[in-house]
């Protein structure tokens, strides 16, 4: 097989994030900082610890993933960003309250220089917050150009020619796919007359394109999967991806559904719900926000039980998911999961499922490796739609003529497989062949 041309990763990285005073953000930054301090490790990321199997299973060859492919190194990572707070990254961890305060103490020097740029902000779209750094323009073009030539200065004061822009901002209202969205021409006619359904999200993804920086989405947002967005990567040759960072509760559904679905369970019902207090769980309390993120959280089931093909098993199935926000666990969230299944003979059980994650802690080493990975693809010169990084998301965007690829294990060889297409190396189809020679 051909090795794909990639890029050398020369030089520094921007990595420009709208929601910088979040607490992904802040976790994600001020994690970056102490890994690269020598003082924490970089659990839960594939690009500082995964390994890769090459080659045949005799041949022990396992590299970690960032020695087989030529990802940025941390050190080179120039982090920026826009917030509608005014307030240092020191500041915004304290209140995010993820990591210890000792922990912030250490880093305070450095996250201390991080401050955000003014946001471009519309609380049509977050209701349940507002702050006092947000841009002034006429029209929604205005406003993001502003944005482009933020871009601009970002990349001319820290001597950048790569930056991947990353969306760690506050869930939207819930937005349905509408005339103005379906070409880039509309889309950008409707931006000069402020057309009400382009959102704040829209006009970062436009702006990071235009300026040549591929763009990931990490809420479920709109914002990247309209037709107008996917046109515009395509033409500048970047690479899209999203939406919403496949973390706590999503993650355990997409591991154990298709376990049971492999045995041929059944199942009846599946009730999700959780408590969170962050400011995440704030946002999601309006229920226009909370609606956008209950599309992406219920359609995972479907696309892995098929129930169209397995009637039987699950075309009865009853899924409810449910997010309650409450103030005193803060970051912390607590997520229940009860699950009716059923056997032999249609006999039934059940299986009860308490998560006591912390969402950040979560999120971040998939921030940082979906910015590393989107580097990766820009250089190797992939554009549009990167549904090989379906992996890291609740609900992948993907091609209109196919359905999104939600189990975890299938997005995993999905994503392992690409990378060794990239390198030229053989692709693993575990089917032994050896064998049956
Ligand atoms: N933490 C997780 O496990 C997880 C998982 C999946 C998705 N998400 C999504 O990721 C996003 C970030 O999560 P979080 O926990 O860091 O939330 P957060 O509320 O702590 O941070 C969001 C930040 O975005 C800022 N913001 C809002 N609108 C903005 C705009 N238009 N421009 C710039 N900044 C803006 C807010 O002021 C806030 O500081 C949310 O949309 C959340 O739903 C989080």
């Amino acid at each position: 097989m051909k090795k794909t041309k990639i890029a050398p990763a020369r030089g520094r990285l921007g990595v420009l994030i709208p929601g910088f005073c979040g607490a992904i953000s802040t976790t994600l930054v001020g994690g970056v900082e102490a890994v690269k301090a020598g003082e924490s490790k970089p659990i839960g990321s594939l690009t500082q610890m995964g390994r890769i199997r090459v080659g045949k299973r005799t041949e022990n060859r396992n590299p970690l993933i960032k020695d087989f492919v030529p990802l940025a190194d941390l050190g080179d990572l120039v982090f920026g960003g826009w917030d509608i707070f005014d307030e240092n990254l020191y500041q915004a961890a304290l209140k995010a309250g993820v990591l210890e305060r000792m922990q912030i103490e250490a880093l305070r020097d450095r996250l201390s220089e991080f401050r955000p740029m003014k946001a471009v902000f519309s609380n049509k779209f977050v209701r349940n917050i507002s702050g006092p750094n947000v841009k002034k323009g006429k029209t929604k073009y205005d406003l993001a150009l502003q944005l482009a030539e933020d871009i601009e200065n970002f990349k001319k004061k820290h001597g950048l020619d790569r930056a991947v822009m990353i969306w760690c901002a506050s869930t939207e209202v819930y937005t349905k796919e509408q005339d103005v969205h379906s070409s880039l021409a509309k889309f950008e006619k409707g931006m000069k007359a402020s057309h009400p359904a382009i959102s704040p999200s829209m006009l970062y993804v436009w702006a990071a394109l235009k300026s040549g920086v591929p763009f990931i989405n990490g809420a479920p947002n709109l914002g990247v999967a309209i037709p107008a967005m996917v046109e515009l990567a395509k033409k500048q040759g970047l690479p899209l991806a999203g939406s919403d960072y496949k973390t706590g509760q999503t993650l355990m559904k997409t591991i154990i559904a298709p376990g049971l679905k492999s045995r041929m369970l059944g199942i009846s019902g599946w009730f999700s719900t959780n408590i969170l207090g962050n400011r995440d769980g704030e946002v999601l309390d309006d229920p226009a926000s909370f609606k956008t993120k209950e599309v992406s959280k219920l359609s995972v089931l479907e696309t892995i039980l098929k129930p169209e093909i397995f009637p039987d098993l699950y075309k009865d199935l009853y899924h409810k998911v449910r997010i309650n926000y409450y103030p005193p666990r803060g970051d912390n969230k607590e997520g229940w999961d009860n699950i009716d299944i059923f056997g032999w003979l249609g006999y039934p059980m059940q299986i009860k499922v308490d998560f006591l994650c912390r969402d950040s802690i979560l999120a971040a080493p998939l921030a940082l490796d979906l910015v590393l990975f989107m580097d990766l693809a820009r250089r190797a010169g992939l554009s549009g739609i990167q549904e090989w990084l379906s992996f890291f998301f609740k609900s992948p965007i993907h091609a209109d003529e196919v359905y999104p690829e939600n189990d975890l294990f299938v997005q995993l060889e999905k994503f392992e497989n690409n990378l060794r297409y990239l390198m030229g190396e053989t692709l693993i189809t575990h089917l032994g062949v050896e064998y049956y020679k």
